[in-house]
């Protein structure tokens, strides 16, 4: 039987993660899993249920009601919450300003895990996160830490948002970001680090092609 292959890519926000993944997913016929997807996922019913984000137990109780599933369309994958498309609702800045809260609790992690790992199970993947290397798939193939400066990122984003036509700060947008990679950083289960046998990717200054072609380089060597 052919050998599944697992592509791991960790970083802080914005790094390109997701953008890169979907790439080198489509390109090596390899299913993507965007694990941010599913934390925000909770996040939004969470808000949406009023559930109180203080408690880890609700929250959890809250999570196993939901399926949370992915579903590739002509313009690129969705993500649904139970039956419900949630793709553009996830980006929410409410979502955002609390996932991290929400992404830190251990039983959280530990049943998000388990399901990212089911996915992975039975298809060669690319999946990105913040404990993809270190938690969910320690074996796997190829693993990549995606960083680039705060800046930089920050300017990333602030272009996306202009090109779909959101009104952003770009210094609530920094402050958002670094925020964000502090908490997740610092959080006592499965902090975002590199894993020790992640290869570094350092994207300032490079364009998404470029960053493609340098995993493609290191896929070449690794699979
Ligand atoms: O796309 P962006 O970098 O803004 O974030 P994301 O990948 O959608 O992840 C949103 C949040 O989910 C992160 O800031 C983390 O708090 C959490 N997350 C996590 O804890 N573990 C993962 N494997 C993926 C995301
Ligand atoms: O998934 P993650 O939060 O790490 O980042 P992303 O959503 O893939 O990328 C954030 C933004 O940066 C997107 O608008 C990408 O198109 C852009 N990007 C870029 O301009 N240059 C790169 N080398 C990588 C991403």
């Amino acid at each position: 039987m052919k050998k599944n292959i697992q592509v791991a890519i960790d970083g802080p926000a914005s790094a390109g993660k997701s953008t890169v993944a979907k790439i080198l997913a489509k390109k090596n016929g390899f299913i993507y899993c965007d694990t941010g997807a599913m934390y925000r996922a909770l996040t939004l019913a969470a808000i949406e249920n009023n559930t109180n984000m203080d408690s880890e137990k609700d929250l959890l109780t809250l999570l196993n009601q939901l399926v949370i599933s992915f579903n590739q369309q002509v313009d690129g994958q969705h993500v649904f919450l139970n039956d419900r498309d949630v793709t553009l609702l996830i980006r929410d800045n409410n979502v955002t300003n609390s996932v991290s809260k929400v992404s830190a609790y251990k039983s959280i992690r530990e049943e998000m895990v388990l399901r990212q790992q089911k996915i992975a199970e039975s298809n060669s993947i690319v999946m990105d996160g913040r404990d993809i290397g270190t938690v969910v798939l320690p074996n796997a193939s190829l693993k990549i830490f995606l960083v680039a400066s705060v800046t930089e990122r920050a300017e990333r984003r602030f272009k996306e948002n202009i090109s779909k036509g959101i009104d952003t700060d770009f210094e609530a947008l920094k402050k958002e970001i670094s925020d964000r990679d502090h908490y997740d950083s610092t959080r006592k289960n499965s902090p975002l680090v590199q894993a020790e046998d992640a290869i570094l990717v350092d994207t300032s200054g490079l364009n998404i092609e470029e960053v493609v072609l340098k995993i493609e380089k290191l896929m070449e060597t690794a699979i």
